[in-house]
């Protein structure tokens, strides 16, 4: 029987004044949603999320810019407090959780890699890949040689004892995503982990990613705005649109049976770019998708 690890049940988050006085009335609205933020000066993150994510399962969430991927993302480890609703780590609920159960978890169970890799910059990429143990407290030999294993799988094994200025952007990422893949957490959030990249180190940090993971069981939550890429990670994809899911499904339901011409789209530009058209071709095609995208 599979274990639920992150569960959220009809989750809101509204930034603003009174955000529980403006659900309410959003609730009652009648399609007037946007007059009323305008309104009262708020704004909709996320509305009416429900979602299991399964133990061991890659759950990405793909959206366009401002669709509340990170707002999402960021209620899951509580660095913003939900509106109304409810979310569960491991069948605990977190709104209810003490500041120090907070932290605890933040440290234990959950890491995060972020588009900008949030390395420490007086420290060398040993001692950066090695953090998340240092902080959950394992002996400094055990960590560093772990963190060795971990920087050869990502492709650094002779720049351990470089400085994170040393390196490209690309080489930063590795280190970041070593990071999060040694900490003992089993769930890891990551939030475009990739989107600062070139994109041919884009698809080979994607595919080391896959190789790594295959391995560890941990529970990984990875936002992307790239169709293409949710695509090449996920067991399953939840689409966000205007902070909504609109379909939550395997990679191959998606690209059989979309449920809406937004994600039809989306995988018509995913598949644009499988390099099987000319260049001007591809071209021709990302704007038709782009086209049609704009006028809806
Ligand atoms: N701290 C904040 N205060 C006010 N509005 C915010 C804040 N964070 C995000 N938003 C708004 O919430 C919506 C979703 O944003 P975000 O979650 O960052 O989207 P994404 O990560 O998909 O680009 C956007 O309209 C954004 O402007
Ligand atoms: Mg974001």
């Amino acid at each position: 029987m599979p274990k639920t690890t992150i569960q959220c049940e009809n989750v809101w988050k509204i930034f603003g004044k009174f955000p529980r006085n403006i659900w309410e009335i959003l609730e009652n609205s009648h399609g007037k949603e946007k007059e009323i933020l305008l309104q009262y000066g708020c704004t909709l993150g996320i509305q009416d999320i429900s979602f299991s994510i399964q133990e061991g399962e890659i759950f990405a969430i793909m959206g366009l810019s401002g669709s509340g991927k990170s707002t999402l993302l960021r209620c899951i480890n509580r660095l913003a407090e939900i509106t109304i609703g409810k979310i569960f780590i491991e069948n605990q609920e977190i709104s209810s959780m003490t500041p120090k159960a907070i932290k605890d978890l933040r440290q234990k169970k959950i890491s995060m890699v972020f588009q900008h890799f949030a390395l420490l910059p007086h420290r060398t990429v040993l001692e950066n890949a090695a953090f998340g143990l240092e902080i959950q407290k394992v002996d400094k030999n055990k960590r560093h040689e772990m963190a060795r294993e971990m920087l050869d799988m990502v492709g650094l094994k002779d720049c351990e004892q470089s400085y994170p200025e040393e390196l490209s952007g690309g080489m930063q990422q590795r280190v970041g995503l070593a990071r999060a893949l040694l900490s003992h957490s089993d769930i890891i959030l990551m939030d475009e982990p990739f989107s600062a990249l070139d994109p041919i180190i884009r698809e080979q940090m994607c595919d080391e990613f896959l190789k790594i993971v295959a391995h560890l069981k941990k529970t990984i939550v990875f936002i992307t705005h790239d169709m293409g890429e949710a695509l090449k990670v996920a067991d399953r994809i939840a689409v966000m649109k205007d902070g909504k899911i609109l379909q939550i499904a395997t990679p191959e339901e998606i690209i059989l049976h979309p449920n809406d011409i937004f994600i039809e789209k989306f995988v018509q530009s995913a598949f644009s770019v499988l390099k099987i058209l000319p260049a001007s071709m591809q071209r021709l095609f990302a704007d038709s998708a782009k086209k049609s995208l704009s006028e809806k």
